[in-house]
């Protein structure tokens, strides 16, 4: 039940820092050593390039799982769509491993793909948030999620939970494969700084609040911009903004905007810059710059360490490879608070299903 919130949507944004903490609890024990399948370790390390394949925030939390699984482990990763890919399969690696990342696990789009690589004889691993759904039953390897149940349409701890667990199996084999970058990678420290991180955003939900009443309710465009890591997390801020409130929304690699989308920047479009990427972050900001003078409306999502006395949310630090699991919390409040003032139904969005079972 949603006990005192008045959304399932809310409720499952605040739950987010004991999700990574059931996160640690399931896959990282105090020894230091990861919980995972060993033969799912050697299926993986036989892998030339793993395949990383979803829909919507779940493509999104790929997206931000290939760069993890690259620099950990150093095995190439991509995240494609699942409703692409099910019918314009790229030309595959030798060894190709399939991760298809769900939340509900019964994704049409995502069984499509999952079909026909096996048909194909390839190995194929699942990550979904229920233990049983279809996706984990006619797999290989599945790993759970641990969010717990997502009622709310708009997808919001399974996001964060599916970062996690990605870094989870990245940092498995990363040791596995006996890479030093792996062996430091203190993800058991970093999931609870990021806990800490969450909890601190999730209590300051007021002060989101008061920039959304300054920046959306008259707006019908938004764009979110980020560079490096900062551009797949823009992504997932616009869905949330725009599945939600109905604010059309566009995330944006920060330095392709001038090419040129920056044509749609009028009076007042808000223009929400996230800042986490040390080398990018001034060329972000000066992108952000180029918006204002044709009148945009800026807002910025700032690490601390890099944060200016003017910028409007500041994001505690944590590794960089996972600053989308604090940088997202902000954006999910954004789109709460949007469709909260536009007195919308929350958690049901017109148009949509909690999991879209047809192609
Ligand atoms: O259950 P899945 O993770 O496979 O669902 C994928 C998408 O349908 C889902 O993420 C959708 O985009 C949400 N409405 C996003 O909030």
């Amino acid at each position: 039940s949603k006990g005192t919130y008045p959304y399932y949507m809310l409720k499952e944004i605040d739950e987010q820092p004991a999700v990574m903490r059931r996160v640690v609890d399931a896959y990282l024990p105090a020894d230091g050593s990861v919980a995972v399948n060993q033969s799912l370790l050697q299926a993986l390390d036989q892998a030339d390039k793993l395949y990383i394949v979803a829909a919507g925030t779940s493509y999104h939390a790929g997206l931000v799982g290939a760069r993890i699984f690259e620099e950990m482990a150093g095995l190439p990763a991509e995240a494609y769509l699942a409703s692409e890919f099910g019918y314009h399969m790229p030309l595959l690696a030798k060894h190709p491993l399939f991760l298809l990342l769900s939340q509900s696990g019964e994704t049409a789009d995502s069984r499509e793909v999952l079909v026909n690589v096996k048909k194909q004889g390839y190995p194929v691993l699942t990550m979904t948030n229920t233990a049983g759904s279809t996706l984990s039953r006619e797999a290989d390897y599945t790993m759970l999620l641990h969010a717990g149940p997502e009622i709310a349409v708009a997808s919001t701890k399974a996001y964060t939970a599916q970062i996690a667990v990605q870094a989870v199996l990245a940092k498995a084999l990363g040791v596995f494969r006996k890479r030093e970058v792996a062996k430091d990678f203190d993800l058991r420290h970093d999931l609870s700084i990021a806990a800490a991180g969450m909890q601190t955003l999730v209590d300051e939900k007021e002060q989101v609040k008061n920039l959304v009443a300054q920046y959306i309710p008259n707006q019908q465009h938004a764009f979110y911009i980020g560079r490096g890591e900062d551009y797949p997390l823009s992504l997932e801020a616009a869905l949330k903004l725009k599945e939600v409130s109905y604010v059309h929304t566009e995330g944006f690699a920060a330095g392709e905007l001038k090419h040129g989308t920056i044509a749609l920047i009028e009076e007042d479009t808000p223009v929400m810059a996230f800042i986490t990427d040390d080398v990018t972050a001034a060329h972000t900001r000066s992108n952000l710059q180029e918006t204002e003078a044709r009148g945009a409306h800026t807002m910025t999502i700032v690490s601390e360490h890099l944060a200016q006395p003017t910028d409007n949310i500041v994001l505690p630090d944590i590794n960089p490879l996972l600053s989308a699991l604090v940088g997202i919390i902000p954006a999910q409040l954004i789109a709460y608070y949007a469709a909260l003032g536009k007195k919308l139904d929350v958690d049901k969005p017109r148009n949509l299903a909690k999991s879209v079972t047809v192609e």
